[in-house]
């Protein structure tokens, strides 16, 4: 492993978090209830009943992480808005007091000197428009367009960079296909228009924040497919995951086609979702970068029941997080020469717009994300030195947070929080990634 990094002159150094995850306050200043509200409120949701109700209370405390954050040397922060407390009914009115709390954030964060990176959609759909059919609803794709006229409108003047959807694969699949996370839907294959009416919203939002001079991003979770041999039977499921995981959401947008899906029995207009036109609407604004959450290869073996035309299997010989996930460094290097090769000229520029691990609270002194971020960093300074262009690198997460379906359980920050007291306090990897920042050294 080299010492030092080589990379590219103006590479963006930055931490994620999520609204839902972060900022608690979901009663106040005329938010709206979300999806995630209604799920965690629902019993056996979420690990142990825990919600997002408070979460790190980041909308009273977010002096205090900018001041985490100025203190890493970040050049960017990715957070996303909760379009319930701008919108809070999805639609309609604006609420104010909501778009005054990110006016405060973003001001702060230039003040310390840090860009803000905000993505418009991080699972919290307004539960008003969940009522009507979350993104089962064509509408909805259009209710997204208008709210990211809002933002850009309200914010374009301070934010040149917008994401639009953060991993719409998980939301779709988790969310609408298994029901494990909010709205809680199980629709197995049939949950696919979500899919469709996310890129779609992807498409109309980006057009509308290209007119107004700003660059548009998307967050996919990418994940290198390994078949679990050469076997026919595995090959032909790894196909059929690949594209269910990655083509998917990532085709329609550098291609401006949908991939063959017969593979997963979906018809090619997913179900009458996809009219004609829409494919042009989801290419036309072209991506000015990919963001790329990455976490662990997938590695897939042929159908042992009928319900799915893949299996899951583990990677056994892989050190594991504390999550269970495989870690496997080169996996990200091998995804993004997987991404050169199949798109090509098609491939706008790369920003990891998240990487990361969970680590049990009691580890000491944190030394499983520092080897983590390491190793990864390490995949990435051999991919750009490889050619290919890779802008940014935000790790997952500032701030332990709220994992989701897995509550305060899974610890993902570089900084510690003790969610009784809200006392915030920085890991090992914290000063890691600060002294990583200054000088490009990897410590390990
Ligand atoms: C991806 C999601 O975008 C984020 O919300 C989540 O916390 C991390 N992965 C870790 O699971």
């Amino acid at each position: 492993m080299p010492d030092r990094f080589e990379l590219p002159l103006g590479f963006q150094w930055g931490a994620a978090t999520a609204a839902y995850q972060i900022e608690g306050a979901v009663n106040e200043d005329g938010r709206g209830p979300s999806v995630w509200d209604t799920f965690s409120a629902r019993p056996g949701a979420v690990r142990d009943g825990h919600t997002g109700a408070v979460a790190c209370d980041h909308y009273h405390r977010y002096p205090e992480d900018i001041a985490l954050m100025k203190g890493l040397g970040l050049d960017g922060y990715r957070f996303s808005i909760a379009w319930p407390r701008v919108l809070p009914t999805g639609s309609g009115p604006v609420n104010p007091a909501g778009l005054a709390f990110y006016d405060r954030l973003v001001d702060a964060l230039l003040e310390a000197d840090i860009t803000p990176l905000p993505t418009l959609f991080h699972w919290d759909l307004p539960q008003a428009l969940e009522d009507t059919g979350g993104w089962l609803n064509r509408d909805t794709a259009y209710r997204f367009a208008d709210y990211a006229t809002v933002m850009a409108d309200h914010l374009g003047d301070r934010v040149p960079t917008w994401i639009t959807l953060n991993e719409p694969f998980v939301h779709t699949v988790f969310g609408y296909a298994l029901g494990t996370h909010a709205p809680g839907r199980t629709l197995m294959f049939e949950a696919l228009p979500a899919a469709h009416h996310q890129l779609l919203a992807h498409g109309l939002a980006a057009s509308l924040l290209h007119e107004r001079g700003l660059e548009v991003m998307l967050s996919n979770n990418l994940t290198p497919v390994w078949p679990a041999s050469s076997a026919p039977d595995d090959l032909a499921a790894a196909e059929a995951y690949d594209t269910l995981h990655n083509r998917l959401f990532t085709d329609p947008v550098l291609l401006g086609r949908y991939p063959d899906l017969s593979a997963l029995g979906v018809p090619d207009d997913i179900y009458g979702a996809v009219h004609p036109g829409d494919p042009d609407l989801i290419h036309t604004p072209r991506l000015d970068g990919l963001g790329l959450n990455f976490y662990n290869p997938t590695r897939i073996a042929a159908p042992t029941t009928p319900t799915l035309p893949f299996d899951l299997v583990d990677i056994p010989e892989a050190p594991h997080t504390a999550f269970g996930w495989p870690v496997v460094p080169d996996a990200l290097r091998q995804l993004l020469r997987h991404l050169r090769d199949s798109y090509g000229k098609a491939l706008p520029p790369i920003t990891i717009t998240e990487n990361g691990c969970s680590v049990t609270e009691s580890t000491t002194p944190d030394q499983p994300r520092i080897d983590y971020l390491a190793t990864h960093l390490d995949a990435l300074a051999q991919a750009v030195a490889e050619g290919i262009d890779i802008r940014g690198y935000y790790t997952w997460s500032l701030l332990d947070n709220f994992e989701w379906a897995e509550g305060y359980h899974q610890r993902f920050g570089l900084v510690h929080v003790d969610f009784a007291t809200q006392r915030r306090t920085p890991k090992a990897s914290y000063a890691w990634y600060r002294d990583l920042i200054a000088t490009h050294r990897l410590y390990r």
